[in-house]
Order: structure tokens, then C-alpha cells, then sequence
């Protein structure tokens, strides 16, 4: 196929806050589908906070390569197939990388491809019933485990994940307590995410404000964020107490895990004997059809609403990957790259 593929390559291992210079864009021709094989055009970008551990070092994944086009999830459209499965006009979701095309017989470099659900838009596809929309599932009901009149804590409460966390909490009749980054996100994690509380970390005292809304203790800890939030929260927790470790993005620009700072109340787990948990939610993948009907269900029942957060322009893609840890997102973020249904071959 004639045409250009547009490429952004690690060029640097990030030292701090990504820049645009550990990347670097490339031209290439796109690439023809052998047999067996198809060609997706990409239209939508996933950004995800672990992205930034994939191109430090080796984590649940290997880390990128130098000269490796950057790894991340999106959506695209079949444009020209040799595949059986696979239709020109499908949409699908992989691991297409940060890239216009790619050509594959069917498993991504971390993903197979899927088609998209019959109604699912692409917005849909890479957030409430993707990584950040199931990963809130089973995080909270695998490992959280909440029953109705509990008290659960929410860091990163505005995020694509901590918002579907909120929600979810909160319809199984949890009380919740929503942690985010200023005013406007507090209010939007309160008035349409429908926590009980939103407690803004840049301006007030979390672990007062945790003591203060829970004052018999915090029964889920849903933590996305580490470091002194997550100490917050573990002054104040309640009898067997259980906190889901999602993530810890206020460390994920130190130089090496071992920089991150240390969790100093952590006796509170054994004198309040509680348990903290980490997983990665990949290891659900043979039960994401059961997350997505769970999370559907919510969704037409009113419950569950999403925010998208899309940007544009291939040329936006690091700067995109840099809004997750200046905290400019709300909901889930994107960046759209062509506009669906598009020519095929
Ligand atoms: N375990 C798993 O399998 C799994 C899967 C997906 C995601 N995760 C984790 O879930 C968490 C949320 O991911 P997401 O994709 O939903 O991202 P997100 O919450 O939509 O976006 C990241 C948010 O983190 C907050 N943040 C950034 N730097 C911060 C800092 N230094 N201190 C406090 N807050 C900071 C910002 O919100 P504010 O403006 O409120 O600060 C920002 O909007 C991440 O830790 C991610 O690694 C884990």
C-alpha cells in the first residue's frame, strides 16, 4: 500500500518528567500485510501511567528498546486483510503501538486483537470496558471485596480508573471518599461521579480530612497513587481493613524503585489486621467478559458515567503521555488520530 507511517521511537530513557526528546519521530512506508496477515490503521491512542515504567525498566513487561516504536493499547480499523478473521471496515483494539499502521496475523506485542464490541465506541473500547474500566472492576470486587455500608477511599478519584472505582463502590452502597488533585476535579468526582466526599491532596490535610469523614476507620483503600497519599489513608484504617494497591503514579518518575519513598505507618496493617494487595490486571484476561457485562450492566442502569479526555495531532503523542503526571486529565486519556470508518483496500 502506497502511503506514510508515522512512527514515534524511544529515543532516551527518561530521566524525571518525560520530555518530548525521548522520543523521535519516523517516516517509514506502510508496511503490506504476507499472508495470513492484516493491516490496521490506527484512530485511537490509550495513555497509561504505566507506560512511563515500561520505557524505564523492566516491569510486569520488558521495557521498550531504544529504537523500539513505543508500546501503548488503541483502536483501529482493518484497511486491507489476508486474514480469515479479520474483515477490512472492523474496527479492533491491540497493541498497536505509537504508530499510524501496523501489520499483524492477530497477537499485538502484548494484546491479541479483538474486534469491537457491536456498540462499543472506540472511547469505550480503550477506557470503561478496557484496561482502566476493568482494571477498577476487579480491583475493587476481586481484591477490595467492599460490602454495602463500608467506608472506601479513592485516590486518584478523577482518573479513568478511580472514577469507574467510585462509581462502582458507591453501587454496591459503599460510602466514598474521593482523593484528587483541586477544585474543579473534587467537584466533578462528588457531583457526577457521586462519591460522598472529595478530598483535594493539593490544598487540604488528607489524613485529617480521612479522620475527620471516617472516624471509624477506612474499610477499602482503592490506591492509585502511593507515597504520602497512601500513608493517609493507612493512619486511618478500620478493623481488617483491606487496600487494593493499583498503583503508585507519584513515584513512577523517580529514577528506580528503589527511590520510592518508604510507607512508614505500615505497622497500622498488623494492628488493625488488614491486608494490602497488589495485581496487575492482565492476569483477569480470561474474565474480562464477565468485568464488561458488570460494567455495562451499570451503565444502563444510570449508574456508571465516563469522561474521555481526547487530544489530537500525532505530533501531540509524548506531550499526551505528560498530561497523566501534570494531573490535566479528567476521565480517561486519549488522542485521536484519524476519524473512523475509513477507505480500505
Ligand atoms: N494494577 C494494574 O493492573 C493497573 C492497571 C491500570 C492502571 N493502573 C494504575 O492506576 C492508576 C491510575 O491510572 P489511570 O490510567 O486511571 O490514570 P488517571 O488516573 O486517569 O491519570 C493519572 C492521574 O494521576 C494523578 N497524579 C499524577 N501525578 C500525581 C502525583 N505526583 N501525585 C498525586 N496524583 C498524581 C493525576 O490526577 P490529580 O490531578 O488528581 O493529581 C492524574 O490525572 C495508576 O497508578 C496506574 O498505574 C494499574
Amino acid at each position: 500500500m502506497s502511503g506514510t507511517n508515522r512512527r514515534w521511537l524511544l529515543a532516551a530513557r527518561p530521566q524525571g518528567m518525560i520530555k518530548d526528546s525521548d522520543f523521535r519521530l519516523e517516516e517509514t512506508p506502510v508496511p503490506e500485510p504476507g499472508p495470513g496477515e492484516f493491516l490496521v490503521r490506527q484512530t485511537h491512542l490509550s495513555f497509561d501511567p504505566t507506560q512511563r515504567g515500561w520505557i524505564a525498566f523492566d516491569t510486569y513487561l520488558p521495557a521498550v528498546k531504544i529504537g523500539e516504536v513505543m508500546r501503548a493499547g488503541g483502536v483501529g480499523q482493518v484497511i486491507k486483510s489476508n486474514h480469515p478473521a479479520f474483515k477490512p471496515g472492523q474496527m479492533v483494539q491491540g497493541g498497536f503501538g505509537w504508530q499510524d499502521y501496523m501489520v499483524t496475523a492477530g497477537q499485538t506485542e502484548f494484546m491479541p486483537v479483538q474486534p469491537l464490541f457491536p456498540g462499543v465506541t472506540p472511547e469505550q473500547a480503550l477506557g470503561v470496558f478496557g484496561v482502566t474500566g476493568l482494571t477498577a472492576w476487579f480491583g475493587l470486587t476481586d481484591i477490595g471485596k467492599p460490602v454495602a455500608g463500608d467506608t472506601v477511599v479513592v485516590s486518584g478519584a478523577a482518573g479513568a480508573t478511580g472514577s469507574v472505582v467510585v462509581q462502582i463502590a458507591k453501587a454496591l452502597g459503599c460510602k466514598v471518599i474521593g482523593i484528587a488533585g483541586g477544585a474543579d476535579k473534587c467537584k466533578w468526582v462528588t457531583d457526577v461521579a457521586g462519591a460522598d466526599a472529595c478530598i483535594d491532596y493539593k490544598s487540604e490535610n488528607v489524613a485529617e480530612r480521612i479522620k475527620a469523614l471516617a472516624p471509624k476507620g477506612v474499610n477499602v483503600v482503592f490506591e492509585n497513587v502511593g507515597g504520602e497519599i497512601l500513608e493517609a489513608s493507612l493512619m486511618n484504617l478500620a478493623l481488617r481493613a483491606r487496600v487494593v494497591l493499583c498503583g503508585g503514579i507519584s513515584g513512577y518518575n523517580d529514577a528506580n524503585p528503589a527511590d520510592a519513598k518508604g510507607i512508614r505507618p505500615y505497622m497500622n496493617l498488623t494492628v488493625t489486621r488488614s491486608r494490602m494487595e497488589g495485581f496487575i490486571v492482565l492476569d483477569y484476561a480470561p474474565r474480562y467478559g464477565e468485568g464488561v457485562m458488570a460494567l455495562s450492566k451499570l451503565i444502563a442502569e444510570g449508574k456508571l458515567k465516563t469522561a474521555d479526555d481526547v487530544q489530537h495531532g500525532f505530533e501531540n503523542i509524548p506531550a499526551t503521555l505528560r498530561r497523566l503526571f501534570e494531573g490535566k486529565n479528567l476521565g480517561k486519556q486519549l488522542l485521536k488520530i484519524a476519524d473512523p470508518p475509513l477507505p480500505v483496500v
